[in-house]
């Protein structure tokens, strides 16, 4: 506890009652911990998690505590830690650095404390973690025997360093696994983000136009959601495939000016800067509400809504309204971080259920296998993903087939006339 930087740990109570309530929807990650309490795979191990910090993530963390780790954790947005969340993982023994709304420079502070408890293992969520160990922490970084990415932003930094040759460690890209992406990124996404907004707002999804940049993972579970809710969908891509694709789902794919438009709810998910700048605020309605999904607070440029507005006033919470000179008003939700994790409790604890039990098994296979792995980033081996799949079928009750000698024989065969 003596180490710890939170906010305030007489939150604990609350916090651990928060825990308790995801840990009876995660029953991937309470066989995994089951199993990490008998064999203890990192005991004597030290290792830091900087994932978004609420009671999903800390159940996370208790369960490498479990498995005989020593544990070291902060959040990775500033705006996502819930402080009574932190306060019930100190209280547990862990070392948290972390408080709801820090500065940048609290932030940054935070991680670099995360750091300099010199982990063996890292599990990161959008590479701050690991970007500061290649900077301002080499020799910290020459000790760590590897690593786990949460998401597509992290994974892109991750790759981007690994080809100029640069990466100081292994690293499992775990968003690139089948039970992530297909479901974290789709359903996870699709839901929490709709549940930020409307908690946010109180506003009705039927009958608005809403805009989705970006028809990837993320996008697609958006999209789908709004049409769900009777919203019409536009979609703003860059991918010309993806655009086709959004179109042959019966969304409206066109250019973000067109778009800019016709919009009453924008939301960003593209993992790319810029995607709303003055030149579309010029163009939208009043009243219309902008957010962002994506991992960095730099899809809806602020700076240009701050440089358009004559007057901003903060107007509910998480609710920011620019005053534009013809007197039209714009509103930006949870200051353009992530409004899933900013605005809300991020996903529902069944999917973050094998999101991070892939991330501790993926961790563990890290330290089994540390001598063969070199400096890359790797994926998820597929027994992880199926091992993953198959519990959460079990738990869910559902019974699969499986192929029989003859139908494995037959599809691995070429030499076949029928
Ligand atoms: N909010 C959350 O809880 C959450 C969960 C998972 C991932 N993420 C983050 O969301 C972002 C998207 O993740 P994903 O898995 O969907 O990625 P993805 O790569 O599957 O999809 C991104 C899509 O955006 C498109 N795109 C890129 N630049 C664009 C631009 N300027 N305008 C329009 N479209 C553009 C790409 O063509 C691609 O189709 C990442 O930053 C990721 O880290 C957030």
């Amino acid at each position: 506890m003596s180490k710890s930087i939170i906010r305030d740990i007489n939150l604990a109570p609350s916090g651990r009652l928060k825990i308790d309530w995801v840990r009876q929807h995660m029953p991937v990650l309470n066989v995994i911990r089951e199993q990490f309490e008998k064999e203890q795979p990192f005991k004597g191990y030290r290792v830091a998690v900087s994932i978004h910090l609420e009671a999903k993530t800390a159940y996370l963390a208790e369960v490498l505590k479990a498995g005989g780790a020593e544990v070291s954790i902060a959040g990775s947005n500033p705006l996502s830690t819930q402080d009574d969340v932190a306060a019930a993982l100190a209280v547990a023994g862990l070392n948290v650095y972390s408080w709801y709304n820090a500065t940048d420079e609290e932030y940054k502070d935070h991680l670099l404390h995360l750091i300099d408890d010199q982990p063996d293992i890292v599990i990161d969520d959008g590479g701050d973690v690991v970007q500061l160990l290649h900077t301002e922490r080499t020799e910290v970084a020459a000790k760590v025997i590897g690593g786990c990415e949460e998401t597509t932003t992290g994974v892109l930094r991750l790759r981007s360093l690994a080809k100029q040759g640069d990466l100081r460690f292994p690293m499992i890209a775990v968003n690139d696994a089948q039970c992530k992406y297909l479901f974290d990124n789709r359903y996870g996404t699709g839901e929490s983000v709709w549940s930020g907004i409307m908690r946010t707002t109180n506003l009705i999804i039927a009958g608005k136009t809403v805009v989705v940049a970006g028809y990837g993972w993320c996008g697609k579970g958006i999209a789908m959601r709004a049409k769900g809710m009777g919203a019409k969908v536009i979609v703003t891509e860059v991918d010309p495939v993806k655009a086709i694709e959004a179109y042959m789902d019966g969304f409206h794919p066109m250019n973000s000016l067109e778009a800019a438009k016709l919009g009453d709810i924008f939301i960003t998910v593209t993992g790319c800067k810029d995607v709303f700048t003055r030149n579309h605020y010029e163009l939208m309605q009043d009243g219309a509400i902008l957010c962002n999904a994506g991992h960095f607070d730099v899809e809806v440029n602020k700076s240009d809504l701050a440089n358009v507005a004559i007057s901003r006033r903060i107007v509910r919470k998480d609710i920011e309204e620019f005053t534009l000179q013809d007197g039209r008003k714009i509103y930006l939700l949870a200051e353009g971080r992530l409004v899933n994790l900013a605005a809300g409790d991020g996903h529902p604890a069944e999917i973050m259920d094998m999101s991070f039990a892939l991330q501790a098994l993926s961790a563990k296979y890290v330290l089994e296998n540390a001598k063969a792995l070199t400096k890359q980033v790797y994926v998820v081996p597929k027994e992880i993903d199926d091992r993953v799949a198959n519990i959460k079928l079990k738990s869910m009750g559902v019974t699969i087939d499986s192929l029989t000698p003859e139908q494995q024989a037959y599809i691995s065969e070429w030499n076949h006339t029928t």
